[in-house]
């Protein structure tokens, strides 16, 4: 069902954005608008205010900007239709319109995996399923569970996928891309055989990749994953992120295992706010979207010296966006899976119940291998606690720390304190805004390009500006305000005023626009002004157009070899200086 602009503008105006934010993170009133900590980057201040009267948000430092769709589109990384579902559904209106499930450009790529996925997921289920059925069974992995998560077979090297794949056909391009098919000497078959298979999902719960696992004979490799594509993403995917996070984000706490087979356990037992690293590095990326489910964060990795390195990695880069997780220990080299077959849900709640502080866990893990008899060792303790303890936020844990680092070592307190404050002294200063986002901010804008800017600015508020650009200005010369000025004064004409949080869903298609309307709106320009700066904008793109076209113009004449069409250009040239000169009113 296709729905109007109108439609959708009514959907928006019964809620209240900053209900609807609020309930994603934490707001403040300040003056008119309400701040937060911005969720699309990796903000340290409350860059983001949400104006209750124009119903929009905007990040000063990131510069995303947006009504309530947007926001719902970015954080919970949906697409337009579906934010308005969402929307609807927390205004308490009765309306669901169908979404395509499929983001359109790469509706190729999303639909051979779901192709490949259910045919997996048959595979299992026939006679040449049998063996991986027994495998799974004998790892008490149940019915219900092999269905939940989508577990299949690759079976044969020639398997139906791809004749299943090519019958439909799609292009041998895409084929490949989706890195469940190659091609050798001109024939097509799949890289899966003889491997379970683990689909992978998006943060949003669409296929975009497998993990297939070696079940009988043997293999040098545990697991393949598919390759990274476009829409697959190791560094910005989590196991079970998209059926984990309602659930954790109500309990405010989110349980991070390795492996998809200890998610799989865990959720299968009734412990439904986990997810999976699948055995990488956590990113940045991971990190945020981490941040966005709870505050309360426990790592559940391993319980071999791998999982403890990796539970120390992925530490650093949640500590980096002032994320303090804390840390489950799993005895006898266990993982999660592992535990809970051996002793239980509730020995493993008990544990979960009860996690590690993070400086508790790191003490423990620093000293592991070393001998508090050596004093070199001791020496390369302290350095290491103190060295962590610096990136520690919390005063009260740092100092609850350092006097446990003395009492172990029988240094003094104070002389610890010492070091520690040194220490941060030497430390850099976190630069406020990252790196990036500065980088881009100090773009210097050009007289003109601001005359632009500011005239779209008011262009937004009132009518009477339109009304004058129509009548004055015949061309922009930045083509994103060009095709926004002409966006705008379409829509005025069509319904009669512009209401910014409405005219942002009208444009949101067009991710140039979209980033056109950021910038301009999140100017913050005094909300009065006069006809005489209106005019003086307009002026000043117009002495630019005039500038620009005399260039054109003189290049031409110079190269023009016939005396006839120089003279025609050399007053045309004129023509253009009398206009620049008579346009002042
Ligand atoms: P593990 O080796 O701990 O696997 O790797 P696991 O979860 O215990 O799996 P089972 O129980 O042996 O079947 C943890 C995760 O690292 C990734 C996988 O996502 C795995 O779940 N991994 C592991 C790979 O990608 N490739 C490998 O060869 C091994
Ligand atoms: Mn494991």
């Amino acid at each position: 069902m296709m729905i109007g602009q109108e439609e959708i503008n009514h959907i928006r105006s019964n809620v209240d954005i900053v209900d609807i934010i609020a309930s994603y993170i934490p707001l403040t009133p300040k003056g008119k608008n309400y701040f937060g900590t911005c969720p699309f980057h990796d903000d340290h201040a409350p860059s983001m205010s949400v104006s209750k009267e124009k119903q929009i948000y905007t990040c000063f430092s990131c510069g995303a900007t947006g009504n309530v769709f947007k926001f719902i589109m970015d954080y919970e990384h949906v697409s337009f239709p579906e934010s308005i579902n969402i929307v609807a559904s927390k205004a308490g209106l009765n309306f669901h319109m169908q979404t395509s499930k499929k983001p359109v450009v790469h509706q190729a790529l999303y639909e051979i995996y779901d192709l490949s996925a259910k045919v997996y997921q048959n595979n299992i289920n026939t006679a040449a399923g049998k063996e991986a059925k027994e495998y799974l069974k004998a790892r008490e992995i149940s019915e219900e569970a092999i269905k939940e998560f989508g577990i299949g077979l690759a079976s044969k090297k020639r398997d139906l996928i791809t004749t299943l794949l090519l019958g439909k056909k799609y292009r041998s391009q895409d084929l490949l891309k989706s890195g469940i098919v190659i091609e050798h000497q001109g024939d097509y078959h799949d890289i899966y055989y003889n491997r379970i298979m683990f689909p992978i999902w998006d943060v949003s719960g669409k296929v975009v990749g497998f993990s297939g696992r070696v079940f009988h004979g043997e293999d040098h490799s545990k697991y393949i994953n598919t390759k990274e594509t476009e829409i697959f993403k190791k560094g910005e995917l989590l196991y079970n992120y998209h059926r984990a996070k309602d659930y954790a984000r109500r309990v405010d706490t989110i349980i991070i295992m390795e492996g998809q087979l200890d998610v799989i356990r865990a959720y299968s037992v009734g412990i439904k706010n986990v997810i999976g690293t699948m055995g990488t590095a956590i990113t940045k990326k991971h990190a945020l979207l981490i941040k966005r489910l709870a505050k309360n964060v426990i790592l559940c990795f391993d319980g071999d010296a791998a999982g403890a390195k990796a539970t120390m990695a992925c530490s650093r880069e949640l500590q980096a966006i002032d994320l303090v997780p804390r840390v489950v220990r799993l005895e006898d080299r266990l993982d999660p899976d592992e535990y809970i077959k051996k002793y239980g849900k509730e020995a493993f709640e008990r544990k979960l119940a009860s996690p590690m502080n993070l400086m508790d866990f790191k003490l423990l893990h620093y000293k592991k291998d070393k001998d508090f008899g050596n004093t070199i060792d001791v020496g390369h303790y302290v350095k290491e606690m103190l060295g962590e303890l610096a990136s520690m936020k919390d005063d009260i844990v740092r100092e609850l720390t350092l006097k446990k680092i003395s009492e172990e070592t029988k240094l003094d307190l104070t002389f610890l304190r010492t070091q520690l404050e040194q220490l941060l002294d030497q430390k850099p200063i976190e630069p406020i805004v990252p790196a990036l986002v500065t980088t881009e901010k100090k773009v210097r804008k050009s007289k003109y390009q601001k005359a632009e800017m500011y005239l779209i600015y008011y262009m937004l508020k009132s009518g009477e500006v339109i009304r004058t650009y129509d009548h004055k200005i015949t061309y922009m010369p930045t083509e994103k305000y060009r095709l926004l000025a002409r966006e705008i004064s379409y829509y005025y004409k069509t319904y009669g005023e512009i209401i910014e949080a409405d005219f942002i869903t009208f444009v949101s298609d067009s991710e140039m626009m979209m980033k056109a309307v950021g910038e301009i709106i999140s100017l913050d320009l005094k909300d009065d002004y006069t006809m005489e700066e209106i005019i003086d904008y307009i002026n000043t793109i117009r002495d630019y157009n005039i500038k620009v076209e005399t260039e054109r113009l003189k290049k031409l004449m110079r190269s023009e070899p016939d005396p006839l069409k120089k003279a025609a250009i050399a007053s045309k040239i004129v023509a253009l200086k009398v206009r620049g000169e008579n346009y002042d009113s």
